[in-house]
């Protein structure tokens, strides 16, 4: 029997409650599928740094390299100053892991969800590729003469030949295996920040013409990236994009598959230890009450299946999500599914 190692990070607000029904459904479909997952639980987020100031312990970063693949809930609290916890829990375990991809993909699954008018499942099926370990998040920058009149803050984008090109390598071999247009548009600036994507433009064609001829080459600025997303949304197959634009487009994304409820990412080390999550927030106003969607946290459960190997069990997850979508779910949105967080746990891991 395989069996895996998995660390659960519940995290804030309605992160262990989302959680609990994706390790619901995961279990579900390791016994259907005769797998075996050993779940780790790791108590980190804003009420342990609020009980002993603690963040993300050295010692507990040690231990989660070990393991092959981290489910998280979310991150954030509202009592904790913004940026501290997210960047002190959820950066810094992108960073130091090096999950250097984060993979989002938009997939409609049904379309009532969808906010625009006309478009279908098959219009909305993209994945995008956003670099996750260099951009703006390095937190490379500083002031000058903070807090005076003539202060200065600079906040410098970080792009280097390394981390493009292996983001760039991800992004083809990804719309390789995907192989459904093989198609893939680079998303940047061009016209603007002349140097940081001239060195994405030129690795990506490079790159392309070199080891990828197989895969068609496209490019977007991001400023038309968001109107072909509303407006043409089905000319996409794979995106790739830097650490802003990707966090940006993917939030986009995320409502025209229907909202935060049912949006996943997975933040990928191809040769370490991967954390996939839910993408939208900790949602604190929801927090105890039953009513969150937990099908963002199965679909992040799925993804790690697919990503520890097990694609056929993520692709029955996958199937399930689709039909109890399709056929139970009112609305994605929280409080207004028609079920409470742990009945959509139920329905799907009853399904599977
Ligand atoms: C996301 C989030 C994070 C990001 C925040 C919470 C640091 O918005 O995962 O997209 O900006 O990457
Ligand atoms: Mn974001």
């Amino acid at each position: 029997m395989k069996s895996y190692d998995i660390a659960v990070i519940g995290g804030d607000g309605t992160g262990p409650e989302v959680v609990h029904e994706a390790v619901k459904v995961l279990d579900a479909a390791a016994n259907k599928f005769g797998l075996k997952l050993n779940y780790t639980k790791y108590d980190l987020g804003g009420e342990r740094y609020l009980r002993t100031g603690e963040i993300l312990p050295d010692s507990v970063l040690e231990e989660l390299r070990k393991f092959p693949a981290i489910l998280l809930g979310a991150i954030g609290h509202p009592s904790v100053k913004p940026g501290i916890l997210e960047k002190g829990i959820l950066l810094r375990a992108r960073f130091e892991l090096e999950q250097y991809i984060n993979l989002r993909p938009v997939k409609l699954y049904d379309e009532r969800f969808c906010p625009l008018k006309d478009k279908k499942p098959q219009d909305i099926d993209f994945v995008v590729v956003r670099e996750n370990n260099e951009g703006l998040y390095t937190g490379a920058g500083g002031f000058v003469f903070k807090g005076t009149a003539n202060e200065v803050a600079l906040q410098e984008s970080v792009n280097t030949r390394r981390g493009v090109e292996r983001c760039l390598r991800f992004a083809f071999e990804f719309a390789r295996k995907r192989n459904k247009e093989k198609k893939l548009t680079l998303c940047g600036k061009t016209n603007v920040l002349t140097f940081a994507f001239d060195l994405w433009e030129r690795a990506f064609n490079e790159v392309g013409e070199k080891d990828f001829k197989d895969i068609k080459r496209d490019y977007a600025h991001v400023d038309a990236t968001t109107m072909w997303f509303v407006k043409n949304p089905e000319w996409f197959d794979v995106i790739v994009t830097d650490n802003m634009f990707g966090d940006i487009i993917t939030d986009l994304g995320a409502m025209l598959q229907g909202g935060m409820g049912i949006a996943a990412g997975g933040n990928v080390n191809p040769q370490g230890t991967s954390m996939f999550e839910p993408i939208g927030g900790s949602a604190p106003k929801y927090t105890g009450q039953g009513v969150i969607n937990p099908l963002a946290a199965i679909c992040a459960g799925q993804m790690m299946l697919d990503f520890l190997g097990e694609t056929e069990a993520a692709r029955t997850i996958e199937t399930t999500v689709i039909k109890i979508v399709r056929e139970k779910i009112k609305s994605l949105a929280a409080g207004k599914m028609g079920y409470t967080t742990s009945q959509v746990g139920d329905l799907v891991a009853e399904a599977l």
